[in-house]
């Protein structure tokens, strides 16, 4: 058992033992072979996820977040490897075969993407798409499953749903689109919901209400919900605990309020004081100096080092490896303790 913060509190409410998580991952790596050479994109990344919690998952662009997913759902370019191992209910489902996974995708496991539209096939109804998720993977018949979809778009707040259901995707704005999609991934009430970035395209206001709603439905349905983003915004109001990954790797991974209180690690530190916040004005607003490293040629040592303000020798030699810094927060990072 790894000591995460997940680790620490999955306590089953009546035994008291270890409740057992939906999803185990462990030392999961992605590499892709290029033309010249080979992209190491993820390192080693361990988490449990437990049903009804929320992880949160942050970093800059390029860090690993959407492959250490698409990974998971077997869904990495041709080009992509991955190795560890991914346990869905003490299921291994790293790597199993296509027929495997498309069983579980959608049943089990759900992703919603940023670009709504992707997901949804242009030329059909809306309420045909989500009908259709009703039919083929739980096996409902028609009249049923369009009853349904209807309380289903009710439920993501889509005013007039009924005249919704016979309209197409481009007569949707952004934010119903997604809504639709937050929609389609919950129909089939998986035990795992992979949100990547599922937000960023819309407004600041739309963003809101549709991560709140997500965040509601889950909480409803009990579906352990995923977050991923790049902005630690996102993850405050809404996830249990974080992990925030640099080139790859994870390093640091806390229960959410310890993370924005009490932050461990330089990079943490650093997207912190990125944060737009109320009493700063927003051409205050900084980003981390520097650019993250390439992951074809990563330093030995640490890979944050070349932008961190606390750097030392020992940095560049000796690669952090991610331990306790206390009970249930993991931190990769020299220093002993932060000032
Ligand atoms: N098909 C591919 N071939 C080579 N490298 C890839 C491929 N897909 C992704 N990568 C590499 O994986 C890295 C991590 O990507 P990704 O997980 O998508 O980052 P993000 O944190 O922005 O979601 C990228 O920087 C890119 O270099
Ligand atoms: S190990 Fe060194 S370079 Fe890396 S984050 Fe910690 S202090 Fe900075
Ligand atoms: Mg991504």
């Amino acid at each position: 058992m790894i000591d995460t913060p997940t680790t620490r509190r999955a306590k089953h409410p009546e035994t008291g033992g270890e409740r057992p998580a939906v999803l185990e991952c462990r030392d999961l790596s992605v590499h892709f072979d290029a033309p010249d050479g080979r992209i190491s994109a993820v390192n080693g990344i361990s988490f449990d996820l437990h049903r009804g919690q929320c992880l949160g998952i942050v970093g800059e662009s390029g860090s690993g977040k959407s492959q250490t997913f698409l990974a998971i759902l077997g869904l990495l370019a041709s080009n992509g490897h991955a190795s560890g191992s991914v346990k869905l209910h003490g299921e291994e489902i790293l790597n199993v075969s296509r027929r495997r996974l498309d069983a579980i995708r959608g049943e089990k496991l759900a992703i919603v993407f940023q670009d709504s539209i992707t997901g949804l096939t242009p030329h059909k109804r809306i309420g045909e798409q989500l009908a259709e998720v009703l039919t083929q993977h739980r096996g409902l018949g028609r009249a049923a499953a369009r009853a349904k979809v209807l309380e289903m778009l009710e439920l993501v707040r889509i005013p007039e749903a009924e005249k919704r259901f016979r309209m197409y995707p481009h007569e949707f704005s952004g934010g119903m689109r997604q809504r639709v999609m937050v929609a389609q991934a919950l129909l089939c009430q998986p035990d795992v919901l992979i949100a990547d970035e599922p937000t960023t395209a819309l407004d600041v206001t739309v963003q809101a209400q549709i991560l709140k709603l997500f965040k509601g439905l889950a909480d409803h349905t009990n579906t352990a919900l995923v977050m991923i983003t790049h902005d630690l915004g996102v993850v405050a109001g809404l996830c249990d605990e974080v992990m925030v990954m640099y080139a790859g790797r994870v390093v640091e991974h806390a229960p959410v309020d310890e993370l924005f209180y009490q932050p461990r690690h330089p990079y943490t530190r650093g997207l912190l004081a990125c944060m737009p916040r109320a009493d700063r004005d927003s051409e205050e607003l900084t980003a981390i100096p520097g650019q993250p490293p390439d992951l074809e040629a990563l330093p030995p040592g640490c890979a944050f080092a070349p932008r961190c303000p606390q750097a030392f020798a020992r940095c560049e030699q000796e690669r952090p490896s991610l331990q306790t810094a206390r009970p249930g927060h993991l931190k990769a990072c020299h220093l002993e303790e932060l000032p």
